[in-house]
């Protein structure tokens, strides 16, 4: 047997490891829920064992689990929890982060760097730096948030895997 491959036929090509064919992807979901400080990070921290998994790099893991992890907080702390989905394709990764909270009233003054609407109590918890937002965009190869006052949050990224 040669190296990547496995019986019942060549599934891994040698020095890649991600197994999806060109046409297929790979769909995950899950509940971002409300008021459980417990379960915070668990969809971010879910992906992340699946990419590497899958063989995605340490380096894009990292950029793809800071960008889910701040957009899943935000879906927890400010839009009352939601749904996290995350669709793996042989050549991105792109993640939809969905609540049904209160809405950013001006999305260009939340993605300044700093800019926080935090409670102080949240703050006590660590959060509320103003830094989320800036950091999605830093990290994501493409960024789009449709936000709407008193019906919700999408925030949508995009992240290429160069093989
Ligand atoms: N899902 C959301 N629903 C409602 N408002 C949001 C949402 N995401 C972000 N915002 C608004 O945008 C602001 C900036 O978000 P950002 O993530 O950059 O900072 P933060 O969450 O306040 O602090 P940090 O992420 O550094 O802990 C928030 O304070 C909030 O007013
Ligand atoms: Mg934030």
């Amino acid at each position: 047997m040669t190296a990547g491959s496995s019986q019942g036929g060549e599934r891994i090509s040698p020095g890649r490891k991600i197994v999806l064919a060109d046409n297929n992807k790979m769909h995950m979901e899950t509940v971002i829920a409300k008021d459980d400080f417990a379960s915070a990070g668990e969809a971010s921290s879910r992906v992340k064992k699946t990419l590497t998994m899958l063989g995605v790099s340490p380096a894009l893991i990292k950029r793809i689990s800071v960008a889910m992890y701040e957009a899943e907080i935000n879906a927890f702390i400010h839009g009352g929890g939601g749904m996290a989905y995350t669709d793996v394709y042989p050549d991105r990764v792109e993640i939809l982060i969905e609540d049904q909270g209160k809405g950013i009233e001006d999305i260009e003054l939340a993605m300044q760097e700093g800019y926080s609407t935090a409670t102080e109590e949240v703050q006590m918890l660590g959060f509320g730096a103003g830094m989320g937002l800036p950091n999605m965009k830093n990290n994501a190869d493409e960024l789009t948030i449709d936000s709407h006052p008193g019906e919700g949050t999408k925030v949508w990224m995009r992240f290429d895997i160069s093989i």
